[in-house]
C-alpha cells in the first residue's frame, strides 16, 4: 500500500513518522510532483496539480483522500474524480475544543467579563446587575459533530438552547428546528447565534443583514465555522446601529485577517486566529489509520463527503 501526504502549512516529518509506525507495511511519502500514484492521500489544501497527477491514469489506484480537518469547502473547489472518496475528520478531539471556545465566548459576554476587566484595570470595584439567563437563548446553526457537542455543553449552564439543521435532529434539552421552513422561527427565538455550519452554496453569506436583524435585540454572533458565512459589513452595521451587542469571530474571508480590516480594532468585536478547534495530530492520524484499515477490509467508514450536499 502507498500513502501520499500533501498538507500545506505543516511540516510533513512528524506526520510521516506516526503514519509509518502505525502502518509498517506501507510506503508513506511526502508528495512531490512526479511521485508515483498512491492508494490513499492525507491532505490539507492540496494544489489541483496534486489531484491531477494522482488521478491522471485511467486505472489510477487512489481510493480516498483524507482531509485533516472537518471542513471540506476548500477541497470541493478542486476537480476531484467521483471515484475518489473524500473523507472529512469526525471530531478527532475538535468537539471538546469547540465546546470550550463557544461556552467561553457565551459566558464571557453574558457575565460581562470584558466590562469587569476594564473596570479592574482602572482600579474600580464595580458591580453590574446580574442578567437573566432565561433572556439569553443561544441558537446553534448546525447540529453535526461539533454543533451538537456545543449545544449539549451550553445546556449545562442552563441557557435556553436552540438548534437548527438541514434535516430534523433531536438533542436532549435543545429545542430543535430544521430546514428553510423553520429558519425564521429559530432566528427570532435566538439572542446569541453560533455558526457551526459547513460552507456550501446554501450557507454562504447566511450571516447577512436580513438574517442577523431578526435576532433578539442586543443579539450576539459567534462565528466559528467559515468566514464565507458572514457578510462582514452587515455585521458591523448591525453592531454600530445597536441591534447587535457584538461578536466573537474565529474565521474570516481572508486568513490571516488583513491588518487594515475593521474587525481588528472594533471595540465590540473579539477576533481569534482560526484556533477554536485545532487539528490534533495524534488523534487525527489515529482516526485516518483506522479508516484506511477499515477500507482495506472492505468496511464502510464515517465522514465520507457527499459532493452534492457539499459536506
Ligand atoms: P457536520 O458534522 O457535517 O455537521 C454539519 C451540520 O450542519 C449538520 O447538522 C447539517 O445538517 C447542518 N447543515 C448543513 N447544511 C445545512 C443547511 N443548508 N441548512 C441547515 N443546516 C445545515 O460538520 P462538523 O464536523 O460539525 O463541522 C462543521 C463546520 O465547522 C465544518 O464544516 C468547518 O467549516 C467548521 N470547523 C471550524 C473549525 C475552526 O477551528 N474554526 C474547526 C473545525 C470545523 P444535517 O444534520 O441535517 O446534516
Ligand atoms: C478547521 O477549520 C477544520 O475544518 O477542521
Amino acid at each position: 500500500m502507498r500513502i501520499t501526504f500533501c498538507c500545506t502549512h505543516t511540516k510533513a516529518a512528524p506526520w510521516l513518522e506516526i503514519l509509518r509506525a502505525a502502518l509498517p507495511g506501507a510506503v508513506i511519502e511526502d508528495w512531490v510532483s512526479g511521485a508515483p500514484v498512491a492508494d490513499y492521500a492525507v491532505v490539507w489544501s492540496p494544489p489541483q496539480q496534486f489531484v491531477d497527477e494522482q488521478t491522471a491514469a485511467p486505472g489510477h489506484s487512489l481510493k480516498a483522500m483524507f482531509n485533516t480537518g472537518a471542513g471540506v469547502d476548500a477541497l470541493l473547489q478542486l476537480r476531484i474524480p467521483s471515484n475518489v472518496k473524500l473523507v472529512r475528520l469526525n471530531d478527532a478531539g475538535m468537539s471538546v475544543q469547540m465546546a470550550e471556545y463557544v461556552c467561553h465566548a457565551v459566558i464571557r459576554h453574558f457575565r460581562e467579563f470584558d466590562g469587569y476587566q476594564a473596570d479592574v484595570a482602572q482600579g474600580k470595584w464595580s458591580y453590574r446587575k446580574p442578567r437573566g439567563r432565561a433572556d439569553f437563548p443561544v441558537g446553534v446553526m448546525g447540529l453535526g459533530v461539533l454543533g451538537s457537542r456545543v449545544a449539549r455543553a451550553l445546556t449545562h449552564f442552563d441557557f435556553p438552547v436552540l438548534g437548527w439543521s438541514r434535516t430534523p435532529r433531536q438533542i436532549d434539552g435543545v429545542k430543535t428546528f430544521s430546514g428553510a421552513a423553520q429558519w425564521d422561527d429559530f432566528l427570532v427565538a435566538s439572542k446569541v447565534l453560533v455558526c457551526l455550519l459547513p460552507l456550501t452554496p446554501d450557507t454562504r453569506n447566511i450571516l447577512n443583514f436580513a438574517n442577523l436583524a431578526k435576532l433578539k435585540e442586543d443579539g450576539y454572533v459567534i462565528n466559528v465555522a467559515r468566514g464565507g458565512h458572514l457578510v462582514d459589513d452587515d455585521l458591523i452595521a448591525l453592531v454600530n446601529n445597536g441591534h447587535l451587542a457584538g461578536a466573537t469571530l474565529d474565521v474570516f474571508r481572508t486568513e490571516p485577517l488583513p491588518g487594515d480590516h475593521p474587525f481588528w480594532r472594533h471595540p465590540k468585536i473579539t477576533v481569534t486566529p482560526h484556533t477554536s478547534a485545532r487539528t490534533l495530530r495524534d488523534e487525527t492520524l489515529a482516526q485516518i489509520v483506522g479508516k484506511i484499515q477499515a477500507l482495506e477490509r472492505g468496511e464502510a467508514i464515517e465522514g465520507v463527503v457527499d459532493h452534492a450536499r457539499g459536506y
